[in-house]
């Protein structure tokens, strides 16, 4: 069984803003790094993004150029799983979509190193239900980053039924190496910070469809009321509607209490891909420069 001290080596699988995020990390706290996506142009551009954000570091004097190059000296990307076999975690961060994780655990089980740990990064998946489709459920657990990961401070933990507690207690050693918080959330749709956090945000989506304020209103009325550094609606358009709406599906879906039902308003944005910051539009028009509200 993998433990602190033997873990050198982490596979990331998925190199998108979440995996490179956590590439970021890892490799910032020692650890050897695999980035592994689909195609190779797509782990060249998360690694480019990586190298971009470590650049703002050293300019803003967080780290050294020096600790900027042996970071990156210590990331190598791939787009084969069987790459990962030579690590001894495996933080999965694909796209969040259930039958695309599964087929990654298919396709990865006969590649693990004998004692690797799995993990999942999913917002809204069963970790239980995803670990009883890996090889080994008991080496599986939820390490949920926040984005963007090299700033946030906290990873939830979740532990699926069969989670054994050697592999809960290496992985929180390894999140405090990361320099992060570690807080255990039960395996319950949305965890901690979604199940509390997302409702609020389709609370807002709901307020400006009612009418209550304007979308201006809305995120002057948080951010000065309630000191938040954002208001909810540019929030949700810096997380992603699409993501939004996919959070209060699950929450609504397996807690099946109408409160979580997903905001009309909330639907229609994203059926009309105006995904927020990613696509140009959600709530804020982003062809400005400061973005406008979109009536
Ligand atoms: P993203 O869309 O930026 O990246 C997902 C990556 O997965 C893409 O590069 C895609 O090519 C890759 N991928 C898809 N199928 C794959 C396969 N079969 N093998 C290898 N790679 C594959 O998504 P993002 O935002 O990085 O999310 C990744 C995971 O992290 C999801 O489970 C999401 O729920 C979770 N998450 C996202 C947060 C966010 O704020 N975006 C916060 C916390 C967790």
């Amino acid at each position: 069984m993998a433990d602190i001290g033997t873990i050198g080596i982490i596979g990331i699988i998925g190199a998108g803003q979440m995996g490179g995020g956590i590439a970021h990390v890892a490799a910032q706290a020692g650890y050897e790094v695999i980035l592994q996506d689909i195609a190779q142009d797509i782990v060249d551009k998360g690694l480019k993004t990586v190298a971009r954000n470590m650049e703002r570091e050293v300019k803003r004097e967080k780290i050294g150029t020096e600790q900027m190059q042996a970071a990156l000296g210590r990331i190598s990307t791939t787009t084969d799983l069987a790459a990962l076999g030579k690590a001894q975690l495996i933080v999965e961060a694909a796209t969040e979509n259930e039958p695309v994780k599964l087929q990654i655990y298919e396709q990865l089980a006969p590649r693990l190193s004998e004692g690797a740990i799995l993990a999942s990064n999913t917002s809204s998946i069963s970790i239980t239900r995803l670990g009883a489709h890996t090889p080994r459920p008991e080496r599986f657990l939820g390490i949920h980053f926040f984005n963007p990961v090299p700033m946030m401070e906290m990873v939830e933990l979740i532990r699926g039924v069969a989670t054994a507690d050697e592999v809960y207690r290496t992985v929180e050693a390894v999140v405090r190496k990361l320099g992060k918080t570690p807080v255990a959330a039960k395996d319950s749709p949305g965890f901690i910070v979604n199940r509390i956090f997302i409702p609020m945000l389709n609370e807002a989506v709901f307020a400006l469809q009612e009418g209550v304020a304007g979308v201006e209103a809305i995120d002057a009325a948080m951010k000065l009321g309630v000191r938040h550094p954002m208001g909810p609606l540019a929030l949700a358009d810096y997380i992603g509607l699409d993501t939004v709406l996919a959070v209060m599906q699950v929450l609504h879906g397996e807690l099946g209490d109408s409160k979580y039902r997903p905001c009309p308003l909330l639907i229609k944005r994203v059926e009309a891909g105006w995904l927020g910051v990613k696509t140009g539009r959600g709530f804020y028009d982003y062809a400005h420069d400061p973005p406008v509200p979109v009536v």
